[in-house]
């Protein structure tokens, strides 16, 4: 088995977290590095991971040490959380931008992205549109290996309370493939199996193929 080095965007999220765990407990990654605007406390004392702590508008300031063979980014808020569209945008898209820039420039070979289901830089919804930008710019980049997840409404433990999200969680089961919920851990398990194989030019997952891409 080739071994590798991870770095994970978002590894204090619900799609990140399960990254981070999958990966630590993985004999193909020897190193995951976790880059976070908060510690992630007693989650980051494992003898594989290495955790730096940074505001993401100042990625500039660490950009030797972002390095690994797979990025791994699951980074994203809400408009409401971010407090405006302009926000939003900076955290949907210009951080995830600014770290493929780097890590690429640093020599990584795999950026596995979580977008979002209808993603299109062509969209009239403001969320879907920045989504679509942010998997154009990555394409633009020509990254050995790129793999797009896109999934419908995420399933899975949350601290935080989002109530409509969970209704759509709890509706969307039963309604067609492509609107059904994914589960956190499938879309991790896909993102990890996919980075694995290290697919030539750019992969995508609609949300129903996520789960037969987790394994
Ligand atoms: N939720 C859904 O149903 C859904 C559906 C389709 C697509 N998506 C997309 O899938 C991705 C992962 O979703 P998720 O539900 O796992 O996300 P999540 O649980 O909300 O986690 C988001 C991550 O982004 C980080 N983050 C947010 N604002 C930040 C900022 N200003 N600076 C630095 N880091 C920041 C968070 O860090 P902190 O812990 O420090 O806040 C957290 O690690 C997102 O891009 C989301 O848009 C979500």
């Amino acid at each position: 088995m080739k071994q590798r080095t991870a770095l994970i965007a978002g590894a204090s999220g619900l799609v990140g977290g399960e990254c981070l765990r999958r990966l630590l407990a993985s004999d193909a990654y020897t190193k995951v590095t976790v880059v976070t605007r908060h510690s992630l406390g007693s989650a980051a004392k494992h003898p594989k991971l290495r955790e730096i702590v940074i505001d993401f508008a100042q990625l500039d300031r660490i950009k030797t040490e972002l390095r690994a063979d797979h990025v791994f980014c699951a980074l994203g808020t809400t408009i409401r959380k971010a407090g405006s569209r302009a926000k939003f945008r900076e955290v949907d898209f210009e951080y995830p931008r600014h770290l493929a820039e780097l890590a690429l420039r640093n020599g990584a070979k795999h950026f596995s992205l979580v977008s979002a289901l209808g993603a299109s830089s062509k969209s009239g919804v403001f969320y879907s549109r920045v989504k679509g930008e942010l998997e154009d710019a990555l394409r633009a980049m020509h990254w050995p290996s790129l793999c797009i997840l896109r999934p419908s409404v995420i399933a899975g433990d949350r601290r935080e309370s989002r109530p409509l999200e969970r209704l759509s969680v709890a509706l969307l089961r039963f309604g067609p493939a492509t609107y059904r919920p994914v589960a956190a851990g499938k879309i991790a398990a896909a993102m990890i199996a996919t980075a694995q194989r290290e697919p030539r030019g750019v992969t995508i997952l609609e949300s129903s193929e996520i789960p037969r891409a987790a394994g």
